[in-house]
């Protein structure tokens, strides 16, 4: 066990908080930090044994590859080859924001980063604490969410506290996260962008910048973006997700028959409507679930509930990043 350091952002120059974090960074040591989609586990990215400590305290299967957060654009360009001329647009428009590009990795990154692929995948974060830290760390750095790997991602302080407190060097706090969901990873190693994971930037606002295909993201022993083969976002209990939300009261009804407590994850419409032990609220707008969703996900605890049967989101922005990782954290869909 070490002892984790609690660092407050400030959001002013010459911040105290981030002039830490960065000498946490700069001398191998591991680092959470808020981002605007959920928050990171940051380590040098040409450093392979902080890259290491990473791995360790997430107890994450070294197969699956890191995201590498940077400042600027010209920290990216240094870390790549040549890449498709579209990357230039989309970056013009989309970051730094919720947005993972997908390249061929000159070399520069540590090994342990890409786990083996010949590609690294790079994003630009938009929150000002990511930024100020990685200016002042002055080196890409690494970061996977900063959850216990199977989890739902940590979108405050406190979520990452549950799962990290102990494990690494410092926790920098900078409020809750704003997207709640992570980055849309788009290949951009071929002729046409191609998303290998939904996220906060969705498949039609790409599509105003450049034609993108969105692959059929199936469990394989080889998928081209590792992370997907893996089970996710997992609460503490059993979550249901139900595609028809008119059978959701006899359902919930069925499962107290047998003396179970039953958790409904619902809209506030269906809210007003539906009788649970327990009812947990999507919020009233995609962005709003999406910001929702994982503390959602974290609430559900075998204290309060034995499982939870959650209604299917209409999605046409952000829910369908939404509607994967509920398809992901779910034990069913029924
Ligand atoms: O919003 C986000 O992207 C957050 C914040 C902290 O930036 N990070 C994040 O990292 O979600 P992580 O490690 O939880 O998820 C990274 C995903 C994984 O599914 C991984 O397989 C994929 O990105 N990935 C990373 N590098 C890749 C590469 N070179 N090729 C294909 N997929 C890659
Ligand atoms: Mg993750």
């Amino acid at each position: 066990m070490m002892q984790t350091k609690q660092l407050y952002f400030q959001n002013k120059i010459n911040d105290p908080a981030i002039k830490e974090a960065a000498s946490y960074i700069q001398s191998g040591e591991v680092v959470a930090f808020p981002t605007e989609t959920v928050y990171g586990l940051g380590a040098d990215a040409t450093n392979n044994a902080a890259i290491k400590k990473i791995f360790q305290a997430k107890g994450r299967p070294a197969d699956n590859p890191l995201i590498v957060h940077v400042a600027e654009r010209k920290q990216m360009v240094a870390l790549v080859e040549e890449y498709p001329t579209y990357v230039d647009e989309l970056m013009k428009v989309f970051s730094p924001g919720p947005i993972t590009y997908v390249l061929k990795s000159n070399g520069t990154v540590a090994n342990l980063v890409t786990a083996g692929l010949e590609t690294v995948g790079i994003r630009m974060p938009s929150h000002p604490a990511a930024r100020a830290l990685l200016m002042a760390a002055n080196r890409p750095v690494a970061a996977p969410s900063a959850n216990l790997s199977g989890k739902p991602s940590p979108t405050n302080a406190t979520h990452v506290k549950e799962d990290m407190d102990g494990k690494i060097a410092a926790i920098l706090d900078g409020g809750a996260a704003n997207v709640g969901v992570e980055s849309t990873v788009i290949d951009c190693t071929g002729e046409y962008p191609v998303i290998l994971r939904h996220g906060g930037v969705t498949a039609a606002q790409i599509n105003e910048v450049i034609q993108v295909e969105t692959k059929q993201i199936k469990a394989s022993n080889k998928p081209k973006s590792p992370g997907v083969k893996y089970k996710h976002y997992m609460p503490d209990v059993p979550l249901i997700l139900v595609n028809d939300v008119t059978k959701l009261q006899e359902i919930i009804q069925t499962e107290q028959a047998k003396n179970k407590r039953v958790g409904a994850l619902v809209s506030d419409q269906t809210a007003e409507k539906i009788k649970a032990d327990k009812i947990y609220r999507y919020g009233k707008d995609e962005q709003e679930i999406a910001r929702n969703l994982y503390n959602n996900l974290r609430q559900m605890q075998v204290k309060d509930v034995d499982i939870v049967y959650a209604e299917k989101i209409t999605a046409n922005t952000v829910g369908y990043a939404v509607l994967d990782r509920l398809q992901r954290a779910a034990d069913s869909i029924i």
